[in-house]
């Protein structure tokens, strides 16, 4: 296996010195949308055989592939592949899966027990919404909106994220855990504002966004994972990690969901406090020094064995979409986000981690990690992976035919 994974770096070597190159010649777009085509048609064709609504995420360790329920916070990622599959193709046999998909899931729009409605609700029923204008799932988007805000705790003026009152997260001391992740889900509060007209979502988005500011950022810009907040006062407790190798290491996925979360946050609110620390923890990813020079974070980039530890290909992807998205804004080097983007994805769509045809459980990234101290989801595909992927793609794909 260690064999395996050291030829796929050596691959990943080799085509580094492409990636920092132009990439005119390289025109890998065309190339993994017809991938993605594809190797997502050979997993719809395994769903639609099982006459069920199944929801791929990863691997497991048997090899087979794991499916989750609607309140896994990863459910709105295949659906939302779909959609962007769509887009990517303009094929419209994928509008009716693309549905089905969207519509199993929409129970989650009344959890109140985690905080990851967000991400599961604005990944499948909002872009379901940009293509469709279904008012069905605008109120859908507003429901979760509802059920989200249940979660904002006035003293601290953040969304909590996990309970305490049972599992693992149960066992660490905490009183109010706020992850970095959180920030994913402000899309959805500053969207449910738009469609309804209620600033409530608006504000509480704000507030969460400049306390996570505040409290989770390092001064060389890299984030923590978990702060976590006295409901008494509204204090700091504790900043640890869950996910990370360390309370004071930079892990990766955190980096990359601070660097989306705090770009969404300023192309809604135009506040370019956010947009500036977009570009700090952007640029601590950047300038590491043990960053790989295929662009492919580390897990952690702490971790104690690099380079002989697994990189993170959902991490990379997160941030390949954050800075097309950020090349979009008026900012100095707009160019050199794009570039910087399209270099992480050539790396991504080289055998070193894009998978072949009708392997990887029909994923379309391997190389991903869910979390290394939970001893999950180690050097795995995962659907996020493959969602932000997509995403990318269709950022590239708009950007270049503007
Ligand atoms: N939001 C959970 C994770 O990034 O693993």
């Amino acid at each position: 296996m260690k064999l395996i994974k050291l030829s796929y770096v050596a691959i990943a070597v080799l085509f580094t010195s492409c990636a920092t190159k132009p990439l005119e010649s390289k025109n890998f777009l065309k190339d993994d949308i017809e991938f993605s085509r594809k190797q997502i048609g050979k997993e719809i064709s395994v769903i639609e055989k099982s006459g069920k609504v199944l929801n791929p995420v990863t691997l497991k360790k048997d090899g087979s592939v794991f499916y989750c329920d609607y309140d896994d916070w990863r459910s709105g990622f295949f659906p939302g592949s779909v959609w962007y599959l769509y887009q990517l193709t303009g094929d419209k046999s994928y509008l009716p899966l693309a549905k089905k998909y969207t519509g199993a899931i929409e129970d989650a729009k009344n959890l109140k027990w985690h905080h990851d409605v967000g991400f599961i609700i604005e990944c499948s029923f909002g872009n379901g919404y940009k293509v469709t204008k279904d008012p069905a799932y605008k109120d859908v988007i507003i429901q979760t909106a509802k059920s989200l805000s249940t979660r904002f705790r006035e003293k601290a003026g953040i969304i909590q994220s996990w309970n305490v009152d049972k599992g693992w997260q149960s066992e660490r001391g905490w009183e109010c855990p706020v992850i970095i992740d959180n920030m994913m889900n402000l899309e959805l509060l500053f969207n449910a504002t738009r469609l309804s007209g209620d600033s409530t979502f608006y504000n509480i988005a704000v507030k969460h966004a400049n306390r996570t500011m505040a409290e989770h950022f390092r001064p060389d810009g890299s984030c923590y994972h978990v702060i976590d907040y006295s409901l008494t006062d509204g204090s700091v407790r504790h900043r640890h990690t869950a996910q990370g190798y360390s309370h004071e290491s930079a892990w990766s996925r955190g980096q990359a969901w601070a660097i989306y979360g705090f770009a969404v946050c300023y192309r809604e609110t135009g506040n370019r406090a956010y947009l500036n620390q977009a570009l700090k923890t952007f640029g601590f990813m950047k300038n590491h020094p043990r960053m790989p020079k295929d662009l492919i974070p580390y897990w952690d980039m702490d971790a104690p064995n690099i380079p002989n530890e697994p990189r993170d290909v959902s991490s990379a992807t997160c941030m390949a979409a954050a800075l097309y998205m950020i090349s979009t804004f008026d900012v100095p080097n707009a160019s050199s986000y794009k570039s910087y983007a399209d270099s992480i994805m050539f790396s991504l769509s080289t055998p070193a981690y894009r998978a072949k045809l009708g392997t990887n459980g029909n994923f379309l990234l391997m190389h991903s990690v869910g979390s290394i101290p939970h001893n999950s989801e180690i050097d795995t595909p995962l659907n996020y992976a493959d969602y932000y992927f997509l995403e990318a793609l269709k950022w590239k794909k708009d950007l270049e035919s503007r």
